[in-house]
């Protein structure tokens, strides 16, 4: 199970002492972009930044009403892989879809805790990866919601191609059963972020207990 840990900061500071904490321990950073519309939180992130940042690559978590216009301002950033769009905030999902498409990254569907699975039942094909909210979005500390991970689970059933993360909620009470629904990946932000142990030793810790795990 890969950790991808969840970036939701507000401001140019706060982002490089996270990644100063996280000691290229990871490669791979999932950098929230709230908009304060989709969600009430409103989020730190600069193209410009991000592009001067070696040894990491993004996935853009778009908790935002115009996720293409968004990510159309990072096209010229190569560390940018993967989009990931949540399906409450667009009016048709395969038009979205088809036109993140054209901006040559991996195209992920994020749900909602309360969306249902079958929203990607017509569009399965054409994504990467589903993302899935373990909270309600827009911030970090929350309490995971259990039903997620029955959704998960159904998801690995039907759709065992697609990659599958779970993002919010991610504590260590939770990890058992996180790994019990087969996910690929998680995207710990307070757990790795806001602990006594920098987000380095956080992730070696972290690494440890998802092997300990797998292993019973
Ligand atoms: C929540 C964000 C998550 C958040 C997770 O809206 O999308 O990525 O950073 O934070 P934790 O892991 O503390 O729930």
């Amino acid at each position: 199970m890969h950790i991808i840990p969840s970036l939701l900061v507000k401001s140019k500071e706060e982002f490089l002492s996270q990644l100063d904490s996280l000691d290229h321990m990871v490669t791979h950073l999932q950098l929230d972009i709230a908009d304060g519309q989709f969600v009430p939180t409103l989020t730190w992130s600069d193209p410009a930044i991000i592009a001067s940042i070696e040894g990491y690559t993004f996935e853009l978590h778009l908790m935002d009403l115009h996720p293409l216009e968004t990510i159309a301002l990072w096209k010229d950033i190569p560390s940018i892989t993967r989009l990931i769009i949540h399906v409450e905030s667009v009016t048709n999902l395969s038009d979205a879809i088809e036109h993140a498409r054209t901006f040559g990254r991996e195209v992920f569907i994020a749900l909602n805790p309360e969306t249902k699975l079958e929203v990607i039942e017509t569009v399965h094909t054409h994504i990467d990866g589903v993302l899935f909210m373990g909270v309600k979005p827009g911030f970090q500390g929350q309490t995971l919601i259990p039903e997620v991970l029955e959704k998960i689970a159904q998801c690995r059933k039907k759709y065992p191609d697609l990659y599958t993360e779970l993002d919010g909620g991610v504590q260590e009470d939770t990890l058992a059963a996180i790994v019990e629904s087969a996910v690929h990946a998680i995207c710990p932000g307070s757990l790795v972020f806001r602990h006594t142990r920098t987000a380095r030793e956080q992730i070696i810790h972290l690494k440890q207990k998802i092997n300990e795990l797998k292993a019973l």
